[in-house]
This record gives structure tokens, sequence and C-alpha cells, in this order.
């Protein structure tokens, strides 16, 4: 204890020893990414990581110092270049957003503040709360709902599902657990519903076994009848459903659950209806899909992601709960050492730890808060209107080509097509499309993702990319085309 007490006379700290050249390093990084972003669609969309990268990134632990000019030129040399390329504009894979120049700003802004935005009076937790505010007000929400900014929709997903959970059950599951359950309780959702909702029934203790996965109809909706029909089966016998899972925007097609019905269902059996609408919830902005999406106003809660069809940076998710009391009761909880006060710093609204699991959680509100000032919600709904017409107008292209096949309809900003030639069979045209996918990304000449659908391997646009432009999609028609020609020169 003695030696440990001598350093205290060294002050050590993290800061820089020179802040003008961490002040010039700074501009230099700022000029550098408005560069790259400014010029990104030039850039091939995605590269191969060479193995010299690869090695150097696989390093012990520095420990000593280095020189902050030393560590960017490596930022430059070995991480940089390699992006996943979300941000430019011919990235179409799963559904990810492109983030925004002043995003960025706001990051740096929201990192060099760096509030924990969990508690306590401090500007950033009025931030959070009023971007919470303006969710609701995107989503139609009563101001009475409550809400809370997580990672991402799968993390909305499992707060929306525990509170469900809690408040059904009209036990105290938090102290008991799930002893008090009789017979076991049941989900309700369609074979189209992301992944992230099984993981959620697993974390709540609840297993995959709980998930009714509901049969869809051909355009990937759920099947009503078969949903009902295993609602009152399962009650039959002794079962407890408690919660349906809509989807607004499936991950594979983007296709819209009949929300209307759903609530229907919910009400007739008292169900928690909660909507996953992790992209598709953002359209119910766009008057043409004001009325398919009207149902998530009438739901028990919705999960939807900012960093999709928002084009806010990485990462930030909303969940919106219209039963603030029971959102509240899933979660609340007052160690000594984390009480509110009247006044001073531990006053302020009340806690965001209360609504989640996270007690630490950055400033990711700001990101929000500047980028619909900067914009305004009229262009983002223009954006948003913008990728759903891409999607028909690359539909529309595909249709167009002999040796194009659009697997499914158009409905949103998804679209799902393959190559074709009349004298290959499916598992051929599988294996071809498959090549073809993974050229167009080694060939750095747009990133589409995959799926299956029947059985047919397709490749997948997801446009969430305010970058996106006509010739963009026209370019993949042409490519896609010109692979497919050149593969099946020799496909055997
Ligand atoms: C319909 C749907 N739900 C949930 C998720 C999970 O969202 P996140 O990746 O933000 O956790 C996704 C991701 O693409 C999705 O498309």
């Amino acid at each position: 204890m003695k030696n440990i007490l001598e350093t205290v006379k060294k002050d050590f700290t993290l800061d820089p020893q020179n802040w003008d050249n961490m002040r010039k390093l700074g501009h230099q990084m700022i000029d550098d990414m408005m560069n790259y972003l400014e010029n990104i669609s030039k850039e091939p969309v995605w590269r191969k990581i060479p193995d010299e990268a690869k090695y150097f990134l696989d390093q012990d632990i520095p420990k000593q110092p280095q020189e902050i000019e030393e560590i960017y030129d490596e930022f430059k040399q070995f991480i940089l270049p390699y992006n996943k390329g979300n941000i430019h504009p011919r990235f179409f894979a799963w559904v990810q957003g492109t983030g925004t120049p002043f995003g960025m700003l706001a990051e740096m802004l929201a990192a060099g503040m760096n509030p924990n935005t969990g508690i306590g009076e401090h500007a950033a937790m009025y931030v959070d709360r009023q971007v919470v505010e303006w969710c609701k007000q995107m989503m139609n929400y009563p101001k009475a709902a409550s809400g809370i900014l997580l990672s991402g929709a799968s993390m909305a997903n499992v707060t929306a599902l525990t509170v469900a959970r809690n408040h059904q059950l009209k036990k105290n599951v938090r102290k008991e657990g799930l002893k008090t359950m009789t017979g076991q309780m049941l989900i309700y959702c369609s074979t189209e519903t992301h992944s992230c909702l099984q993981k959620a029934a697993e974390v709540l203790g609840l297993g995959t076994d709980a998930i009714r996965k509901i049969s869809v109809d051909e355009k990937y909706k759920i099947n009503i009848s078969e949903l009902t029909q295993a609602i009152e089966k399962d009650m039959a016998a002794g079962n407890m459903p408690f919660c349906i899972v809509a989807n607004a925007g499936t991950v594979n097609t983007g296709a819209i659950d009949p929300l209307d019905e759903l609530i229907a269902v919910s009400k007739k059996y008292n169900l928690w209806l909660h909507v996953d609408g992790a992209f598709g919830a953002l359209a119910k902005l766009v008057p043409e899909y004001a009325a398919p999406l009207k149902g998530i106003e009438q739901a028990d809660s919705v999960a939807f992601d900012l960093h999709k069809w928002m084009y806010m940076p990485y990462e930030i998710g909303c969940v919106l709960i219209k039963n603030a009391e029971a959102h509240r009761n899933a979660f609340s909880v007052t160690p000594n050492y984390l009480m509110q006060e009247k006044r001073g710093l531990a006053g302020g609204p009340d806690a965001v730890n209360n609504y989640g699991l996270e007690l630490s959680r950055g400033f990711k509100a700001l990101k929000v808060w500047m980028c619909l000032k900067e914009n305004g919600l009229e262009k983002y709904i223009e954006l948003i209107r913008q990728n759903i017409a891409q999607a028909f107008y690359f539909g529309e292209l595909v249709k167009m080509e002999n040796d194009l096949e659009l697997i499914t309809p158009v409905t949103m900003n998804i679209v799902c097509y393959r190559y074709k030639k009349e004298e290959y069979n499916n598992e051929e045209l599988n294996n071809l499309n498959k090549e073809i996918l993974i050229q167009l990304q080694e060939q750095g000449i747009a990133s589409p993702s995959s799926t299956i659908l029947g059985n047919k391997f397709a490749i997948r646009l997801a446009i969430t990319n305010h970058r996106t432009k006509k010739s963009d999609l026209e370019l993949l028609i042409k490519e896609t085309k010109k692979i497919g020609n050149k593969l099946s020169e020799n496909w055997q």
C-alpha cells in the first residue's frame, strides 16, 4: 500500500501531453473522413482483406505507447480500406443503414461529452427523452406511452417481450421466475419472423418450443385462420398463449402482416400484440404505406431501428410500449447506490435503467437529435419513399430481362431475384446464383445478400440507402447478367 501511495505524486492521465498535436490530427481525421464519404461511390463496395492486414489485426495487446500519428496511419492502412461497405450506394445486403456525415460528427460530439445516459440531471438525459418523444410522434403513440433507445431491434424486441411476459403472466415473475406459469406460455408469429425473436424466447426462459410458427400465404403474410386454430388448440390443452408478434416488414421479402386482423385476434384472446417493425415501421410515414401500417398504433408495443431506415450511424433502435407502468414494472430497481434525488446531479428524469437492462448507456440520442434537425422529418419520408420506388424500379428492370427472374413480387423495399437459364435445373440455378452473388461482392460491384424462398436461392436487395441512385440499380442488372452469362458458358 505504501508503494501504491507513491504513484499519487505522479498525476498520471490519459489526456495528451501535446494538445496541439492531438488537435491537428483530429482536424486531419475529419478532413480525411469527409473526403472518404464524399468520394465513397468511386470506391469498390467491398474488398477482400489481405493476409497482411489480418496478420496485423491478430497481434497481442500493446504494452508500450505508440505515436498517435502512427496509429492513425495503421488505421488508414489496415482498417479503413476493408470497410463492410454499408455506406456505399450499391450496398443492399441484409437490412443495413448508411449513416451520414453530420451523424458522424454528432457521434464525435457525443463521444467527446461522453455522458453515461442512464441516470441524473444532465442535458443528455433530456435529449434522450426528447428523442423518445419524437419516436412516439413518428409512430403516433400517445404521450403516456414509454420507450427506450437501444442498440437495435434485437434488443428492442427482447425488451418488449419481457414486458409482455411479465404483464400477461400477472404473477410476480421477477421474484418467483417462471415456476408460477401454468402450462407453457406461448408466442405466435409467422414463419417469416426474424431470428432475434427466437433468441428473445430463449433468454426469457420460455424456450424455442414456446414459439408457434404460423405458416404464411403466397404474399408471405401470416395465415390468420391457422393462427386462431393454434391459439384455441393451445388454450384447450391448458397452455397460456400470451403474445402475438406481427411483422411490419419481414426480413426476407418486406411483407407486412395483416395488422388489423391481428389486432382483432389479440383482443379476442386477450393477447399482447407486439410489432417487429425493425425497418418497415418507418414506412408508416410514407403516405402509400400509412394504411397497412396504421395498426402499429393499436399494438401494445413496437420495435424499430433508426440505424436502418433513418440512416443514423450505428447503433440505435427503439422500443415503444403503450403501458408505461407495465414497462417500468418489468425493469425498475433502485439499489442504495442508484437513488434518485429531487435536486442535484442525482435528480433529473426517471432513470432510463428503469426501462431496460442496460445501466451504462452512451449518448446515442444525440445523432438522432442533430440529424433530425439537420434534415427535418419530411426529408426522411421522401428518402424512404425513394428507396421503395427504387425497389419497384429494380423489380421492373428484372422483369424486362429474359435471363433474370423476379422470385417474389416487390411489396416494399426488398427485391429477391435470380439469374436463370431454361436449360438449368433448380439446383444448378441455386449454385450458379450463389457464385454470381459472390462475384458481385468480390469484384466490388455491389453487395446484395441472399435468402432461400421456397427452394430457390435468391439474390436479395434491401434498399435502406440514401446514397443509392437509379444508375446503381441499372448497373447491378447489367453486371448480374454479365457475370451470369460468363459463368454459364462453362457451368455444369
Ligand atoms: C425484421 C427484423 N427484425 C429484427 C432485426 C434485428 O435488428 P438489429 O440487427 O437492429 O438487432 C432485423 C434486422 O435486420 C430485421 O430485419
